[in-house]
């Protein structure tokens, strides 16, 4: 039951990142270009440091999948992919697991496939921590990622109703696990007064996961019947609204949620992301050219955003937030309308 979810979620998902000329928030946010500005091309690091390791580049492969047969081996390519190209990867979440262990092998193929990689173990807010640690062992998980999705749930059917004591759980979830734990939406965004909510319950980083991707509002939506939930389409902030408005909040940002190319990536670290998360255009690739497709296109992401860091005068992820940003179009009105400057 659960399984055949997950390869709806792919399947429709899939089928989102086919339309090609979508523009959102990070189109917003432009560069001041500085002709005298560039550094050596070959000065230029991509590490960067997250939950208390270092990375090789400042994006990941984030959640998606696990819980089928179709979705285990999406799993395994998808580690290939980060294993052969250096990136952090997490899993989509160990729901499915939690309540069939025989669906153990198509999440724990990523770490099978990885072994040393960086690997999050994604689980819902529902989770107890002894389901919690459940997750990150079976992974050997680096850090354990929440996701919250109430929009996500009030639309599907057999989704949860009941979000009220969500906050208690995570808290306790962070108290009894030995992995940084990460909060993310999961494409409607994160509000700063949420950020700093998760803060002070202890919470590592969040991941802030905006609208301007994938649309799992729509995605559930198009599993009813009757459709009769659409308004929901297109809920939440963006990626760059998120980073901008929760900038103040002191906690280390993860940027995700319609990144669609490097100068995506770029856009998100200038705005104060420590790293940057990928889901659906990774899967739009792996599901059309396979997975020596997904590595060939995650390493010209890497040369990419190299080029446009030597532009920047960027030697290291960091020192794009020294950039000179214009930010126009409804990110501006957002700013205007929450105080930003
Ligand atoms: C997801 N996403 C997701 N997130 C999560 O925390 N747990 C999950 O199990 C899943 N499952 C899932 C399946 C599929 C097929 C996709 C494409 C995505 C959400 C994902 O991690 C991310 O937050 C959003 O997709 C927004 O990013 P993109 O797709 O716009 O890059």
């Amino acid at each position: 039951m659960i399984g055949n979810r997950k390869d709806d979620h792919v399947r429709l998902a899939a089928a989102q990142q086919q339309s090609p000329t979508r523009t959102n928030d990070f189109d917003h946010v432009r560069f001041v270009h500085h002709a005298l500005g560039a550094v050596d091309r070959s000065d230029v690091v991509l590490r960067t440091d997250v939950a208390g390791q270092t990375w090789q580049a400042p994006l990941y492969v984030n959640a998606m999948t696990g819980g089928s047969v179709a979705t285990g081996r999406i799993n395994r390519d998808l580690a290939i992919a980060a294993r052969e190209t250096g990136l952090a990867m997490a899993t989509g979440s160990l729901s499915a697991y939690l309540k069939d262990p025989a669906t153990a092998d198509t999440y724990r193929v990523v770490r099978q496939e990885n072994p040393k990689g960086f690997l999050m173990a994604n689980v819902n807010a529902t989770v107890s921590v002894d389901e919690a640690r459940r997750a990150i062992d079976l992974l050997e998980a680096d850090a354990l990622q929440i996701h919250l999705n109430t929009v996500q749930e009030i639309v599907m059917p057999e989704g949860d109703r009941e979000f009220a004591y969500w906050a208690a759980r995570i808290e306790q979830v962070v108290c009894g696990v030995d992995v940084p734990v990460i909060v993310k939406e999961v494409g409607c965004g994160l509000s700063r007064e949420t950020v700093a909510l998760l803060r002070d319950l202890g919470v590592y980083a969040a991941d802030v996961a905006g609208r301007g991707g994938t649309d799992f509002a729509s995605i559930e939506n198009s599993r009813r019947i009757a459709g009769e939930y659409a308004f929901f389409a297109g809920w939440g902030q963006s990626a760059p609204a998120c980073l901008l408005d929760a900038a103040a909040a002191g906690m280390p940002l993860l940027a995700s949620g319609g990144v669609r190319h490097p100068l995506d990536v770029a856009r998100g670290l200038a705005l104060g992301a420590v790293a940057v998360g990928v889901s659906g255009r990774f899967l739009g690739v792996l599901v059309e050219h396979g997975v020596d497709g997904l590595v060939e296109e995650v390493r010209l992401w890497l040369e990419q955003l190299t080029a446009l860091m030597t532009v920047l005068g960027a030697g290291t992820p960091a020192q794009l937030t020294q950039c000179a940003l214009l930010i126009s179009g409804e990110l501006r009105e957002f700013c205007a309308v929450r105080g930003l400057p």
